[in-house]
Formats: structure tokens, sequence, C-alpha cells
């Protein structure tokens, strides 16, 4: 029987990560061998050589259907057009699992197009395909359970009995996570740096580059080196505005980043810059609280002990897992959790709670909580956590008897994950004197507010500490992420259509060709908000490029509360604006971009650029349908939505 599991996943926002993980996790525990690899680490050209191993793949699908990023290397090679079909992957076995959410159009798109590959190119299924959906009332585990169920049936055999292997009452785990108290500074053999805990509070950069080298010291699978920390760079807040008024629903920033002193040298319109948040209470009075009231560390051989000084508690922290990169690292433990964990926003996952069940000490919170980590509890644990959007805080608040011992605090409560926002400057224009390198960096960002089903409100926590926190001079760790995002060429006229803060990448595009002064192609930029006087983001360049493009570059906007029907883009698409779409497109040969909102827009836009096409074009719906189609397949329509 074959009975090793290679695990690839490719993941943007972790959950195909903490799937992977499960798996990996349920293995173990029946003595399984098991690799977890994330798929940019893996090298392609060994899937024909797999014959000992099982592989299971577990994706997620972004954007309009788009893979992410860490997957792209690996499509790449599976769409090589000299890998004779049905026989270049015979000795391969694999399984699919998919991440995705069933309102966007292209549900797990990626998942499938992966199996219907590695099957095409001969490879063995061992299970159909798995899908998780982000609409299901459980979330993506409602499709995982069951299928798990099966695939470990189907491999290992029916005495892979589904008790053993989901929750342990009496039994914990292994934490690949290792933590000692260093007593003293410096202190404790085999230590190789001590710069985190030389950091005081004055001096976050250094200290956030410390929690990355930790974190790094933690890893406990393979991950490419784009993912390790000496990627992102320190950028200092030159401007933040608020660029709506008070009366605005939502608040927009507009961010300025000093890039002068970065080796990040230049970047195309188009691209997107990740930051790395911090967490909201960075290292204030409730980081502290929490270690002190429920959290515990290693009290030599008598077990565990409760921190007596979380200000001063410094710790040694390294993996128990099989990365090369290991090493230990010292950190102030508050460090580790401002700005490794997301402990006051972020909302855990099932794991958390199986955890904590077995150190709940109070017999009626354990009860509750394996019963939050079963499989019948799925849904149970769902609405109380992921919907209320209920954080580790809150969680620890409710379950007082849960003391959690600092390593699996670190392995299990959810980490900060960066988050990415289009880039809204143009390169050009803020090249130093010699043009070897672009000196600003600005984003617009949006904050995130909402009200939960039991009336909770919830804020997000990059926009709102961007928006709120981040003064002149603050710092913010961020890189831009290289060939990504919408391609932008210097040429060739384009119609862009960017409600809100979508707008974002299309004044970077505009811009750019102001600054190169390339008005000779057409460009028709659509733009929504609410009101003039509210949320009508950079008025004054739009009117600017009018002015300065002596008409060839136009900005329509749709304002949807000013009058008594609502308007938005597409209506304008539809309207006024119809033919000189269709002319754009059909005579100029003009690229479509959209950006924005990812809820219906940009399904809305388009039926609106179809219709315009059915009328302006003379098309019956199916074929104006298909004409977008294949400007898609042409490279001349693309959407970033979020
Ligand atoms: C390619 C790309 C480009 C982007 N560009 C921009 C940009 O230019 N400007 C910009 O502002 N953002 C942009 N974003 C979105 C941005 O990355 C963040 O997702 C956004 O700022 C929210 O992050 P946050 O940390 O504030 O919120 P989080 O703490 O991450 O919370 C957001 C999450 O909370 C939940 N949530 C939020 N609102 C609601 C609601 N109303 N009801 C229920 N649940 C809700 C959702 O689960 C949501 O995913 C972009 C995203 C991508 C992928
Ligand atoms: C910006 C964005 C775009 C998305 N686009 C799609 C999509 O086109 N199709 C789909 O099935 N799911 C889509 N999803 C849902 C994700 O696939 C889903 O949330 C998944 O759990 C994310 O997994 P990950 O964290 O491993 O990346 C999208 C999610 C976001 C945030």
């Amino acid at each position: 029987m074959l009975v090793n599991m290679k695990i690839l996943y490719a993941t943007e926002t972790g959950n195909a990560r903490d799937v992977a993980e499960r798996v990996a996790r349920e293995c173990s525990r029946q003595s399984i061998k098991i690799s977890l690899t994330s798929i940019d680490a893996y090298d392609a050209r060994q899937l024909p050589k797999e014959d000992k191993n099982i592989l299971l793949f577990v994706c997620s699908t972004m954007g309009q259907g788009d893979p992410p990023k860490s997957f792209e290397k690996f499509w790449k090679f599976l769409l090589k057009k000299n890998l004779p079909l049905s026989t270049s992957l015979l000795n391969l076995k694999f399984a699919v699992f998919g991440l995705g959410d069933s309102s966007y159009e292209k549900y797990n798109f990626v998942a499938k197009k992966l199996f219907r590959r590695l099957e095409q190119l001969g490879g063995e299924s061992v299970i159909e395909l798995g899908l998780g959906d982000d609409q299901h009332f459980s979330g993506y585990d409602g499709g995982l359970d069951q299928w798990l169920e099966t695939l470990y049936v189907k491999i290992f055999g029916s005495e892979f009995y589904r008790e053993k292997i989901i929750g342990f009452k009496d039994k914990l785990d292994v934490c690949p996570v290792e933590v000692s108290v260093v007593v003293r500074d410096g202190d404790g053999d085999g230590v190789g740096s001590v710069d985190g805990v030389n950091d005081d509070d004055d001096a976050p950069v250094e200290t956030r580059r410390g929690v990355m080298r930790a974190v790094d010291s933690m890893a406990t699978e393979e991950v490419s080196d784009d993912n390790n920390g000496t990627y992102w760079r320190a950028l200092k807040v030159m401007k933040n505005e608020c660029c709506t008024s008070e009366s605005a629903v939502r608040q927009v920033h507009h961010i300025e980043l000093d890039n002068r002193y970065t080796d990040v040298h230049d970047f195309s319109p188009g691209e997107v810059l990740e930051v790395l948040p911090c967490s909201r209470s960075a290292i204030g009075r409730e980081v502290l609280d929490l270690l002190t009231n429920s959290i515990v560390v290693k009290d030599g051989d008598n077990g565990y002990r409760a921190i007596l000084d979380a200000e001063n508690l410094v710790v040694s922290v390294s993996s128990s897992g099989s990365s090369s990169k290991n090493s230990r690292y010292i950190c102030r433990a508050k460090y580790l959790v401002a700005y490794f964990l997301d402990c006051f926003s972020a909302s855990p996952r099932s794991y958390f709670f199986e955890v904590c069940a077995y150190f709940a000490k109070d017999p009626l919170e354990k009860e509750k909580l394996q019963h939050f980590a079963s499989p019948e509890g799925r849904a149970d644990c769902y609405q109380y956590c992921q919907r209320e959007r209920r954080s580790v805080k809150e969680f620890f608040e409710e379950f007082t008897s849960v003391k959690l011992p600092l390593e699996w605090l670190l392995h299990v409560a959810p980490k900060l994950k960066p988050r990415q926002f289009s880039i809204s400057s143009s390169p050009s224009q803020h090249k130093n004197s010699d043009g070897t390198h672009v000196d600003l960096i600005s984003i617009t960002v949006a904050v995130a507010k909402w009200t939960t089903p039991l009336k909770r409100l919830r804020s997000g926590l990059c926009s709102t500490w961007m928006a709120e926190k981040l003064r002149t001079s603050d710092v913010v760790y961020a890189r831009v992420v290289k060939n990504g995002g919408l391609p932008y060429s210097h040429t060739g006229s384009m119609i862009l259509i960017g409600p809100g803060t979508g707008a974002a990448p299309f004044r970077s595009f505009i811009l750019e060709r102001c600054s190169r002064r390339n008005f000779d192609d057409k460009i028709l930029m659509f733009f929504g908000c609410r009101r003039k006087a509210e949320d009508n983001l950079y008025e004054t360049d739009w009117e600017n490029v009018e002015k300065w493009s002596q008409g060839n570059i136009k900005v329509v906007t749709a304002f949807s509360r000013e009058q008594e029907n609502k308007v938005y883009v597409q209506d304008k698409i539809r309207g006024d604006s119809s033919k000189e779409v269709w002319d754009l497109i059909s005579r100029c040969e003009a690229k479509i971009f959209v950006a924005g909102s990812s809820e219906d827009m940009p399904a809305r836009v388009r039926e609106a650029i179809r219709d315009v096409c059915a009328k302006e074009g003379g098309m019956d719906k199916e074929s104006a349908t298909r004409y977008i189609a294949e400007l898609e397949a042409k490279k001349r329509y693309f959407v970033e939505a979020w």
C-alpha cells in the first residue's frame, strides 16, 4: 500500500495552507510519511518521477479565476507543449482540493483546470475533485470534511478511522514550534543573534526585522525564497490624507510612501504594493494583558507557569520541522504577538479550538470547544467565530479556563497576513533627478468597516491601521509585487473602469501616460462614487489630465446617489458613452481594464460592455458574449477585483 503523501499548496491568503497543514497533521497522527511544500518551492520536473508518493494539491482561485502567484511557475510547466498527452505523468497518483467562492463566475477555476490537465497528461486521480466554498454555511470545511474522509479511506484503507484522526481528547500532537524562556539577554547556547532583544519600542523597524527572522526560524515547511522576510522594505510615510468628506460612508486615504532609500528602483503602473499590517494594539497594553492572563510558558521540568513579567519576557524560538533554514532565534514575546500574530482582529480556525479544548480546565468549556473542533460542530464554530469575526483576544475573554502554552499560541493563532494595494502613483512622474530611481509610491486605501450578523461593529485590520494610526515618518513594511497586477503599456487606447478605489491603478496608468507626454492614444475612464462632494476621489487629477491631453483622455463619473435612481459605471457605459466605447473597442482596438470591488461590479460591467457590443456592433446577445470572451483570450479584457 502506498503510504507516502506529498502535499503541495498554492495560496494567496493562507486558507489552502491551513488545509494542507490539517491533512499533514491528521496523517502524521497515523504515522504516515508526509511532506508539505509551497508549490513554488517544488521542482515540477520531478512530477513524472513521483511513483512512490501520492501528490495532494491544495489550491485556491483568486482574482477572476486566476491562480495564486505561487502557482504560476508550476502551471507554466504543466502547459508545456512538449509534454506528451496521456503518458507524461503515467506514474503519478494525485488528488486535488480547490478553495473558492461560488459567488464568483469562475468558481474554483484553478483546481478544475489543474485536475483536468493532470488527467490529460496521464496522471491517475485517486479521488474526484474536491471543492471548498466560502459560501457554504461552515466555509470551506463544509466541502473538505467528507472529501478528506473518503480520501483517507481510499488511500490508506478503512482502518484509517475518523475517530483516530479528528480531535485529540487525551493526547496532544507534537507542537512544531519550540519556545524556551531566555533568562538573560543573549543567554542560551547556539544562539546566533539577539537583535530582537536589543530593540526597544522606539525602534520598531529593527524589531520587526527581528520578528521576521524569528518567523523564519519557526518555519516547518519548505517555502520559496520569495516568501521570506528579506524581501520586505521599510518605507516611511510622507503623507497620509483623507480624501473623503466626513459624511462619506467609507473613508478613503491617499498615502504617499518614501521610496528614496530602498533598492526597489522601478515598477510598472498596474503593479501592487503588498503591505504588512500592524496589529492594532501593536505592543500596547492589550498584548501584555493577553500574555499575562491567558498564556503560559515552560517552567523547567515543572510543567507550565504563568507569565510574570510580560513586558520583559524574552524567549528563544525554533522549529522541530524539517526546514534547512532552521536556527534558534531570540526575541521578546510581546513582539512576536504584536508583529507575527493577529490576535486582535482575525478569527482562529478549528485547529485552534481543538488545541484549546485540550488545555481548557473547565469541563463545560472543554466540551464546547471539543464540539467546535468536531465535524459536527463546524457550522456552529463558523457562526461563532468567522461570521462574527471573533478574535483570539475575545476568545480568551470568554474561555477563561484555557491557559495556552506560548509555543501553541505561535503555532495555532492566526498569523498577520500581508494586504495588497494597487499603486496609484506614476513611476516616471516621481523619478529622481537622474531618472534611475522612483522616489515615491502612493496607494489609495478604503477603510473596511462592517457589522456582523449579531450587529457587532468590525473594522478591517490593515486599512484601519493605515488610515487611523499612520503618521508622517512612521514606517510601513511593504514590497512591490513584481509581474503581477494589470498589464500596462505605454501605447494603445484604453477603456478603464474603476469605481471607488478601483481608480487607484488607473490613476497610475493615466499619470504615467501624462508624465511621458503620450497623448496620441485615447483613454476613456469610468469612475464611480456616491456623491460629488463626498467621495469623488482624485477629482483634480482627472480635471488636469483632461486639460493636458486636450480631450484625448476623458473621465466619465457616475455619482450613484446624486439623483433619485442610482447610477453606476455600467449605466454610464451603456448610456451616453455607448458609441464612444464601441468605437474604441472596434476601431481603435482599445484594451479594457476593470478594477475595484469584487462584489457584483465586474459582472455588471461585463454585461454593460456586452450590451454595447450588441447594440452598436449589431450583434445578438450570444455573439456579443462570445465577442467579449474573444477579447479576453486576445488579452484585451482584464479584471482585477478585491
Ligand atoms: C490585487 C489587489 C489590489 C487591491 N487594491 C486595493 C486598493 O487599491 N485599495 C484598497 O482599499 N484595497 C485594495 N485591495 C484590498 C486590500 O488588500 C484589503 O483586502 C482591504 O484593504 C481590507 O483589508 P483590511 O486588513 O483592512 O481588512 P481585513 O481585516 O482583512 O478584513 C477584511 C475582511 O473582512 C470581511 N469584511 C470586510 N467587509 C465586510 C462586510 N461589509 N461584511 C462582511 N465581512 C466583511 C471580509 O471577510 C474581508 O475579507 C486590493 C486587494 C487586492 C487582492
Ligand atoms: C480578491 C479575491 C478574488 C477571488 N476570486 C475568486 C474566483 O474568481 N473564483 C473563486 O472560486 N473564488 C475566488 N475567491 C475566493 C477564494 O478562492 C477563497 O476565499 C479561498 O478560500 C482563498 O484561499 P487562499 O487563502 O488559500 O488563497 C476570491 C477571493 C478574493 C479575496
